[in-house]
């Protein structure tokens, strides 16, 4: 019979298909599949897992994962994975018709929803336009992106230069994130004399979502924000640039970003440093006009 394991053995499998996802081991599988990707905290509003194999002979051909989110505006399905080898377009829409006839008594199913990615995929913020054999299927049983960021790297061992900031600062504060490798991301605050944030970067080190050694040298920016009125002046660049600087010092080569497809104004300002697309990411959803009910 199979198990999480036949499941895992697929996925790393194919994972190789998509930049900066990594195997994973059996510890790491079950671990991250239940685990937020932010905190150490489980989900704990999700149903019963359901994961679907679909087998030729002794071979695996694709998996989907499902479950339902208890949320504040409903239970709402969740196709939390589906991947298939691409070619096998019909095994891929029969995965597809399978997990939505689980998610019973809801009106609505979010796949790749970034709430409950895997941790260990997370990279983030839902399906890779690289899968145009997932999204197109999805896209093919009326579902449409909710939400789309962008993911953005910059690969680089140089240091960037230190930068005077646009007034003189009350103080800087840096602090370690957790991990659980190797590396430790770090968050930085910079306030002004009255001590209020004027602004702020937190980053996350590769190695607090995914254990794989390749993982070690990547950092991820989680957040960089600038207090509203003080937007335009020059602090979002001596606020990124300060981080950036200490995140190459402390010997990350890879710096990941992901924003929303919209948000124009940060992109422009990334493009100044250097970085460029990765892929877009995509969250779906579809409405269902009649909930199936449950037996
Ligand atoms: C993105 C953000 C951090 C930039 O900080 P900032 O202090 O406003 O930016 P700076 O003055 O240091 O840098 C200016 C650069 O940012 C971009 N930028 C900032 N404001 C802009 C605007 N109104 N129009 C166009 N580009 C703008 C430009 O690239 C500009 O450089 P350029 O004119 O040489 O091209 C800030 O706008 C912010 O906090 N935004 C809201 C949160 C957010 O979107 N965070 C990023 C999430 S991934």
């Amino acid at each position: 019979m199979l198990g999480a394991d036949d499941f895992r053995a697929f996925y790393n499998s194919r994972i190789g298909t998509l930049p900066y996802r990594y195997p994973v081991s059996r510890h790491e599988f079950e671990w991250g599949c239940i685990h937020k990707p932010f905190d150490e905290q489980p989900y704990t509003n999700l149903g019963t897992e359901q994961f679907l194999c679909a087998v030729e002979g002794e071979e695996i051909l694709g998996i989907a994962h499902v479950s339902v989110a208890e949320e504040e505006a409903g239970r709402i399905g969740q196709i939390r994975y589906l991947d298939f080898v691409p070619g096998h377009r019909r095994i891929g829409q029969e995965l597809l018709v399978s997990a939505e006839a689980r998610l019973t008594d809801v009106e609505t199913i979010r796949a790749f929803c970034p709430d409950y990615l895997y941790r260990f995929f997370f990279n983030c913020y839902g399906l890779p336009d690289k899968w145009l054999h997932v999204t197109s299927i999805l896209g093919l049983n009326g579902y449409s992106v909710s939400r789309r960021e962008i993911l953005l790297v910059q690969e680089s061992e140089v240091a960037p230069s230190q930068l005077d900031p646009p007034e003189k600062v009350g103080r800087i504060e840096w602090e370690t994130t957790e991990s659980r490798g190797r590396t430790s991301g770090l968050n930085l605050r910079v306030y002004d004399h009255a001590d209020k944030v004027i602004g702020v970067c937190y980053t996350r080190a590769g190695s607090h979502f995914q254990l794989n050694k390749a993982a070690e040298r990547v950092c991820f920016v989680a957040w960089l924000n600038v207090r509203d009125a003080l937007r335009g002046l020059g602090w979002g660049r001596f606020i990124f640039l300060t981080a950036l600087n200490e995140i190459k010092q402390r010997g990350f080569t890879t710096v990941l970003i992901s924003t929303n497809e919209k948000n124009h104004r940060a992109q422009a300002f990334y493009a100044n440093y250097g970085f460029s697309m990765v892929e877009t990411l995509s969250e779906f959803s579809k409405g269902l006009s009649a909930p199936r009910t449950s037996v």
